[in-house]
């Protein structure tokens, strides 16, 4: 059993990364059998479930999704707050009980949670049903912990930072038109809130070869949109000597025939000034940053270690907005931060005011067991956080639909994913500003970039219908 440890986890080695090209090997020792996974958590999670599935299926296995008929469930989680963890052992509970019903059903544990002490502590403690854990540096051992699985529970959790796996395109992407494409691995911001930095590990970035051959093979396939996915994007290459930077990245991808480039998440940190300039010369870089500024009061950012202030958010805000034509930019904001004080708060409220963000992920804060802030005293009450985020959302929302309000009226290029949830008659997509458009059209259209009349605007989403071209 190799066990997690959030001391091992903080360390940060100056050995070099190993770059492994793993060719997935196929085998039908597992055929006839199927498998259901439940991903929670970020897009990284959500594209190591792709690569999840795609080592299960090429040694026999099937997707199923219905949980019941499963003969393998598998639960990639998330740490990042409180009621990340308590849904997952919520859901634990009913797969105990499917257990009971079906003797060799085999239940595994992957995923952030998997990273931390407390989490596998107490699964030793009370959920041994459970057949494997494995974290986030060994994925690639899934296969083989499946195939020596003995009766007793199999933990295997790397807490130092693993090699960087390059499966090649061999992942099961959930869509064919829009694509996850990692560019780095974990993150050594530290900021001292966040879980992330001990279950992702030391920054790794990938080579720039690697990551554009997967993107030239993902055209070659059809599809028309690539997201770059990073903890902090523009921190790409500086872990790597002589690699190129995220800004000379991005330049190389929007040279190559895809027609849609996104990237999640860029710190305020390291935004440059190259990188705002070649955001705003290629039209296949969408013009969409997200953009974290998570408070508005310099003295908890300073406790957050976010190393900017309010007024450099701000400025790079403006800089941006001024520079990309039809730019939309998102935050995130935390609130209740240990010691957050009612001042503190409307700092918060006039950053919102000031930059009236087309959207914001709000969150209460929540403490991480083993990061700097979770030993901060804090006396500030969950009535008054709850309070203040329900203060913070109604701002939010209101900036939100008045941003989108704008488009009324207005024929923007939608390109189309799927049937909407709202309505089965409609397709839904996503503006190149990643506004979530209900569609009017045919829906043979699906994988599409059309132009949608834009006819209602609520905070969340807009309704449009697709404009016949002649
Ligand atoms: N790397 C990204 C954030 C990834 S985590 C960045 O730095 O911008 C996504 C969001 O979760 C963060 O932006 C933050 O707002 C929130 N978050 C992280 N840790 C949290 C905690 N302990 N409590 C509440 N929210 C948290
Ligand atoms: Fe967490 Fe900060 Fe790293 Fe983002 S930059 S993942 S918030 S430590
Ligand atoms: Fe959650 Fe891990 Fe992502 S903690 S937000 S799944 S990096």
């Amino acid at each position: 059993m190799n066990l997690p440890n959030m001391l091992e986890a903080k360390k940060r080695s100056k050995n070099d990364v190993k770059y492994i090209y793993d060719d997935i090997k196929k085998s039908n020792s597992f055929k006839g059998l199927k498998y259901y996974i439940k991903t929670y958590g970020c897009q990284m999670n959500v594209h190591d479930s792709e690569e999840i599935k795609s080592l299960l299926e090429n040694i026999g296995y099937e997707e199923t999704n219905v949980m019941e008929s499963a003969d393998l469930i598998i639960l990639n989680t998330c740490a990042i707050r409180e009621n990340a963890h308590d849904k997952v052992f919520g859901f634990l509970g009913r797969c105990k009980h499917l257990k009971k019903e079906n003797n060799n059903l085999i239940i595994a544990l992957c995923g952030c949670m998997a990273q931390e002490e407390i989490v596998v502590n107490e699964i030793l403690e009370h959920h041994k049903y459970i057949d494997i854990v494995f974290g986030t540096h060994n994925i690639n051992e899934f296969p083989k912990m499946l195939l020596n699985k003995t009766k007793n529970l199999n933990i295997n959790v790397f807490s130092k930072e693993g090699d960087v796996i390059e499966i090649g395109n061999h992942y099961i992407r959930d869509s064919k038109y829009t694509a996850w494409v990692n560019i780095m691995y974990g993150c050594d911001k530290f900021c001292t809130y966040c879980i992330v930095p001990y279950t992702r590990g030391k920054q790794r970035s990938r080579k720039s070869s690697d990551i554009l051959n997967e993107i030239n093979d993902l055209i070659k396939n059809g599809y028309k949109e690539v997201t770059l996915l990073g903890q902090n994007v523009n921190a790409y290459g500086k872990d790597l000597s002589g690699e190129m930077d995220f800004s000379s990245l991005l330049m190389e991808v929007a040279k190559t025939d895809i027609e849609r480039i996104r990237f999640v998440t860029s710190h305020p940190w390291d935004f440059t000034d190259k990188m705002i300039d070649i955001i705003a010369k290629y039209k296949n870089i969408m013009p969409y940053i997200h953009l974290p500024i998570q408070s508005g009061s310099n003295r908890i950012l300073k406790l957050m270690g976010r190393r900017y202030t309010k007024e450099e958010y701000i400025t790079l805000f403006n800089k941006i907005k001024s520079k990309i034509d039809n730019v939309s930019i998102t935050t995130d904001i935390i609130v209740g931060f240990p010691n957050e004080t009612e001042e503190d708060f409307l700092e918060t409220l006039d950053v919102v005011n000031t930059c009236k963000f087309d959207g914001a992920f709000t969150f209460i804060y929540s403490k991480r067991e083993g990061t700097p802030a979770a030993r901060m005293e804090d006396k500030v009450s969950k009535e008054e956080k709850e309070k203040r985020l329900q203060q913070l959302n109604e701002l939010v929302n209101k900036y939100s639909l008045e941003n989108n309000q704008k488009y009324l009226n207005k024929i923007v290029k939608v390109l189309l994913l799927g049937i909407s949830e709202k309505d089965n008659n409609k397709l839904y997509g996503y503006t190149d500003t990643m506004k979530l458009v209900n569609v009017t059209c045919d829906k043979k259209l699906v994988g599409q970039i059309v132009d949608v009349e834009i006819t209602d605007a609520k905070s969340f989403s807009l309704d449009g219908k697709m404009i016949e071209n002649n």
